[in-house]
């Protein structure tokens, strides 16, 4: 616990003296001992450095490739050599670069001219070092590239400024819905009590308005919905359809998230029943060509996916 007050003391008073002009230092005095210069230590440390930011950089080019496969493993070996490599230099550092001196007596509570002093100890204790400014340099190089590492995850939290994007959905009049294998969706095929998954014929799947979920709670063409399969509560897709085993006593079916459990009415316009979900589910309104197919007869009832400030109601 001392030990750890004095570190504390160390830092302080190591701050507050930053300013402070030097003391004139007396050639012939030294309270740490000159080391002599490792030029082999000093090249691995600089290679060593060099090593994370390249991993660094790595990360931050493996993240950005979309289609790379194993995409994972990649940015995980990257992450785990670039603070292998990171801990290697710190290691060389502290053996063969820091002259090192340890001062019998306890650290003095009072320290009104240790501030000097301590500067000249961790001035003194870099003197094996014979390029301080390119060591230096490539360390904060190093950890900087780590840093930005760090934060390019969060490019994937979305659009910032211009979230216009996240409101385009490929759904109009007319566009028909087709299942996983692309063939359309009769709307006399559509059974109670069932489950269905549809796209949008010849649009992107991956955009955000595109799924839909498709059920019938009623009889005839009219009996068919559909709504957007993404959530309003986080944007999860809705995965289960619960339907009442014994009708007379249990609610009715609802289209359910299973991420926190929003449920929602597919016979009341996909009206919130249970759950975080903030507003309905949106509906897209359906037509039927002259095939029986099912089709868009416009765009959906409300903006698709999850809440955000200017989508919630
Ligand atoms: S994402 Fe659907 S309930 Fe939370």
């Amino acid at each position: 616990m001392s030990r750890v007050k004095a570190l504390l003391i160390a830092a302080v008073v190591l701050l507050l003296g930053r300013g402070r002009p030097k003391r004139e230092r007396r050639p012939e005095h030294r309270i740490v001992p000159p080391g002599p210069a490792d030029r082999r230590a000093e090249n691995l440390v600089l290679l060593l450095f060099g090593g994370v930011t390249a991993c660094g950089v790595a990360f931050i080019v493996f993240y950005a490739i979309d289609k790379l496969g194993h995409e994972t493993q990649w940015l995980g070996l990257a992450l785990g050599l670039a603070f292998a490599l990171l801990t290697l230099a710190c290691i060389v550092i502290a053996r063969r670069l820091v002259v090192t001196e340890e001062l019998p007596e306890p650290y003095p509570e009072d320290h009104p001219d240790e501030v000097e002093t301590i500067a000249e100890l961790i001035d003194e204790s870099g003197s094996r070092f014979t390029r301080k400014r390119l060591v230096t340099l490539a360390g904060a190089g190093a950890l900087g590239t780590l840093g930005l590492a760090a934060l390019t995850p969060a490019a994937s939290l979305g659009p910032a400024l211009d979230t216009s994007a996240l409101k385009k959905t490929p759904w109009r009049r007319g566009r028909r819905l087709v299942d996983e294998s692309g063939k359309p969706i009769p709307a006399a095929d559509i059974e109670a009590e069932a489950f269905y998954t549809a796209y949008p014929e010849g649009a992107d799947r991956e955009l955000i308005g595109s799924p839909l979920v498709v059920v019938r709670i009623g009889p005839g063409n009219a009996g068919v919905v559909a709504y957007s399969k993404i959530c309003t509560h986080a944007g999860c897709a809705i995965a289960l359809y619960r339907k009442p085993t014994f009708p007379d006593t249990q609610p009715g079916p609802a289209l359910v998230c299973p991420c926190h459990y929003s449920s929602f009415d597919p016979a009341k316009n996909g009206k919130v029943i249970f759950g975080p979900a903030g507003r309905p589910l949106p509906r897209l309104p359906l037509e039927i060509d002259g095939e029986g197919n099912l089709r868009a007869a416009g765009g959906f009832s409300g903006p698709v996916g999850p809440s955000w400030s200017g989508v919630r109601r």
